[in-house]
């Protein structure tokens, strides 16, 4: 037996003790490294060649499919670990429906988590325009120590709960709009016109300019050229990721005349925005405001304006079809299941007792089966595919080495996974389940990301669910919703959207 006879001996004693502790875990880590079976051995298409069949090929089983029903082929055929080969210069990447898988791979990021970055965006602003983008690219670009910096400055200001909630009132002034909007483009039988999308488009834009830009657009009516400009301008980025990023391209040899289109697309983008900060920068300086209201851009600009310009760009970028599309996914999941929405509107009713009131910071302290909602619609219908991210070592995942630098693609398997996984059930997310059958709380938290994880996660998460919070907040104090189509359809391009027209039944209450 050991006896420690003085406090001297105890502190000699720990660090031997702990050194001993890491060098055995270390070689047990590394043993298991070694003992694991070869990256190369990982079921999936071994090469670009088998990859393309696989994908391309008219006789596939997966051509043409969507996406989300692709990857769920993908892993019936292959299992819960699958490789991909890169095709035309893209890395390969191997794909995990293992939340554990994703657990560990969170535990071994360390301080500077890696994610595949678009390679247009780094091209543009490393490369084409560094002078407009120095001393930093921001969040969707930098890596390293670069993006930590950056990444600490903005959090301060972007996830404080005060600054995200001082924009309700006026959030609430776009919702009040929109649905003033909605009025005024149903039909005779109530019925959502054909593009309504393009509509959840605009507010999610009206929305995160009054955050990223401190401005309206009034882009529900009398816009001006350079604000629909704006709106027209983002939607082409998400064409240009999908088609640059996503799909196999040469641009990465040759610069092609549709790739030198989208840098001047990037080009007008980042001058309109860039203009409005300058505005800005204008309006500030004429009549500053007191500390405690100052606007989430007012304190960027504080940090100083590389920060304030490359953070709106992003938010502008990142901030609309992620916002517009789980907004549609949350209404259509209510639209097609009355008694949730029943439920969610006596919640509402509590927040807003009467649709001539304004919604206040305080307003939605307390909503919890409406981030239910939100969850659930999430999980049913994912905006994202997967979380990626690449580690600076090698990782054994299930058995098999997987080397360092590869992307590692975690796919969040509660879309698929769950008890009775095609039915919308808020209450899963509930602290107090009120069904049996429904888990959610208690499964692993890695099976549903629908923000991500870690220091890296999701910057506008809070914006995103406070815009969607008041949204449905409004609508459902006003109309009831209804479906009568059949099943909503989506399509995968950069992140997943709805494809089939939404044609909500929106009725006066
Ligand atoms: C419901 C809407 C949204 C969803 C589902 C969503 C989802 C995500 C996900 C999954 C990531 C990757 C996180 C990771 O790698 O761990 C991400 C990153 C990011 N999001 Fe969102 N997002 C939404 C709305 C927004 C909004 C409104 C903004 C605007 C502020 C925003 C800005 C960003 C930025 C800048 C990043 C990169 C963060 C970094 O790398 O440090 N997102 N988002």
């Amino acid at each position: 037996m050991l006896i420690l006879s003085s406090r001297k001996s105890l502190i000699s004693f720990v660090p031997v003790l702990s050194s001993r502790f890491c060098s055995a875990q270390a070689s047990l880590a590394e043993q298991k490294l070694l003992s694991a079976k070869p990256f190369e051995v990982i079921p999936g298409p071994r090469n670009s060649f088998q990859f393309l069949k696989l994908m391309a090929h008219p006789k596939s089983k997966y051509y043409n499919q969507p996406l989300i029903k692709m990857i769920c082929m993908i892993r019936e055929d292959f299992g819960d670990l699958v490789y991909f080969p890169g095709l035309l210069g893209a890395k390969p990447m191997v794909m995990t429906f293992s939340p554990e898988d994703a657990e560990k791979v969170s535990r071994y990021e360390g301080r500077y988590p890696y994610r595949r970055d678009l390679e247009t965006f780094k091209y543009y602003r490393k490369q084409h325009r560094p002078e407009l983008f120095k001393p930093s690219a921001g969040l969707v670009v930098e890596h390293g120590l670069a993006w930590h910096e950056f990444r600490s400055k903005v959090n301060q200001v972007m996830l404080h709960p005060r600054n995200v909630k001082m924009y309700t009132p006026i959030l609430d002034n776009v919702a009040c709009e929109f649905v003033e909007k909605i009025r005024a483009i149903r039909n005779e039988s109530m019925t959502m016109p054909d593009n309504f999308l393009e509509n959840l488009n605009e507010w999610a834009l009206e929305s995160i300019a009054l955050i990223a830009l401190d401005t309206r657009l009034n882009l529900f009516e009398g816009a001006n050229q350079e604000s629909k400009q704006l709106y027209e301008l983002i939607k082409e980025m998400f064409a240009i990721g999908f088609e640059f990023d996503i799909k196999p391209s040469i641009w990465r040899y040759c610069k092609t005349p549709g790739f030198n289109k989208a840098l001047k697309t990037f080009d007008k983008l980042t001058q309109i925005v860039f203009g409005h900060v300058g505005q800005a920068v204008e309006r500030y300086e004429k009549s500053p405001s007191a500390s405690e209201h100052q606007s989430i851009l007012e304190k960027l600009l504080k940090i100083d304006r590389n920060v304030a310009e490359v953070m709106a760009t992003d938010m502008l970028i990142a901030g609309i079809d992620t916002t517009s599309s789980t907004a549609a996914a949350a209404l259509y999941c209510l639209a097609t299941n009355p008694d949730k929405q029943e439920i969610l509107r006596k919640e509402v009713k509590k927040v807003l007792p009467s649709n001539y009131a304004q919604l206040t910071e305080k307003s939605l302290a307390s909503v919890p089966y409406m981030r239910a909602v939100i969850k659930e619609a999430l999980r049913m219908f994912p905006i994202f595919n997967g979380i990626a991210r690449a580690l600076d070592k090698d990782i054994v995942l299930q058995g098999y080495r997987i080397k360092k630098g590869v992307d590692i693609m975690m796919v969040p398997t509660a879309y698929s996974d769950f008890e009775h996984t095609n039915k919308f059930i808020p209450e899963r997310w509930l602290k107090r389940k009120t069904q049996k059958t429904c888990q959610g709380k208690d499964v692993n938290p890695f099976a549903h990301l629908p923000f991500g994880y870690g220091p890296r996660m999701c910057i506008g998460k809070r914006m995103a669910e406070m815009e969607i919070e008041i949204l449905l907040t409004r609508l459902l104090s006003e109309f009831k919703l209804e479906w009568q189509e059949g099943d909503i359809k989506w399509s995968s391009t950069t992140i997943n959207v709805p494809s089939s027209p939404l044609r909500f039944k929106v009725l006066d209450l």
